[in-house]
């Protein structure tokens, strides 16, 4: 399975902030957000990642992130010209996809749960069929809602309803099969003018192949499009990191986790990093397995 990470919008909710830079290179806490949707799809087990952002953004991911090598990836890059939805992701990478069943991350959401790589690697193994996560929310009119029978089988999906039936957001994360390109040419631009995800999620739904995965009540989901939700990620990085030891969202552990690259490389990583917390966590990571 490939994976696309799409990092473009505007990011107008963050103003000024993201005036003069892109969102998804803003900190979250200790590191570039676009570090933890990259986390997610590795932890996928993806490795052949295309990130797509804005003409003026994408040369920073490119400076920041390089051809992925440095952590066993592959990466490619692709300008969006302008942010007309997120299924034009789709549409954008539709030679590099080949065919190929396709992961959607977005670039400002944060995951964070126990077993959560088992959990995504089952959804990149489905060979059949689309599988999205749901998790609940106090404030799900801001987001794709989905709605669930006395089964728990999902009855409806609706982007930023008015009026929700149902406290389950869509999660920025979607696993789709290799007839994902099929779908997104059905689609219609919104009364936003976009083309939209959920339109794509209900597709799949009508088809009978759309899983909704609820993520459990000790999950956190996180998106990062407003200054609250800026700060509320870094709080919760920083609570695991410095009181756990553990990191999240760093994308050269989970590389030597996956045996990517050798503990020789995840020192140089943590060497690169100076005296930075994150660079010491890694450090005595690498040198705990060198012993
Ligand atoms: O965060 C999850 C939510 O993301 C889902 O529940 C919604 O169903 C989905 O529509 C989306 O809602 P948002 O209101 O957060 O969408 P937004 O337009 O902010 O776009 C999400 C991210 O994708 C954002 O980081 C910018 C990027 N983006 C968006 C569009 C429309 C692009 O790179 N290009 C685009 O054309």
């Amino acid at each position: 399975m490939k994976g696309i990470l799409l990092a473009g919008g505007t990011g107008t909710r963050l103003y000024p902030l993201t005036l003069a830079t892109s969102k998804q290179l803003l900190p979250i806490y200790d590191k570039p957000m676009v570090y933890y949707p990259l986390s997610t799809l590795m932890l996928a087990g993806i490795r052949d990642i295309m990130i797509i952002s804005t003409p003026q953004d994408l040369p920073q991911f490119q400076r920041l992130l390089g051809d992925g090598g440095q952590f066993g990836l592959r990466i490619e890059y692709r300008v969006q010209a302008a942010p007309n939805g997120i299924p034009q992701a789709f549409l954008i990478a539709e030679d590099w996809l080949a065919g190929s069943p396709c992961a959607l991350a977005l670039g400002d959401n944060l995951i964070f749960a126990d077993r959560l790589s088992t959990m995504l690697q089952q959804a990149a193994t489905q060979d059949q069929g689309a599988t999205v996560f749901a998790y609940q929310v106090r404030d799900p009119e801001r987001y794709g809602v989905v709605t669930f029978d006395a089964n728990g089988k999902a009855t409806e999906i609706i982007e930023k309803p008015a009026s929700p039936t149902s406290s389950w957001a869509v999660v920025g994360l979607y696993f789709y099969d290799s007839r994902v390109l099929d779908f997104v040419r059905t689609l219609r631009p919104s009364a936003r003018g976009e083309l939209e995800i959920t339109d794509l999620n209900r597709a799949y739904l009508e088809d009978g192949s759309l899983r909704v995965q609820q993520l459990c009540r000790g999950c956190a989901w996180l998106d990062a499009g407003m200054p609250s939700s800026l700060l509320e990620a870094s709080q919760f990085v920083h609570t695991i990191q410095t009181r756990q030891g553990m990191l999240v969202g760093s994308p050269s552990e989970i590389a030597f986790r996956m045996g990517y690259i050798t503990a020789r490389q995840l020192e140089e990583h943590a060497l690169r990093m100076g005296k930075t917390e994150l660079g010491h966590i890694l450090l005595s990571l690498a040198r705990q397995q060198e012993l």
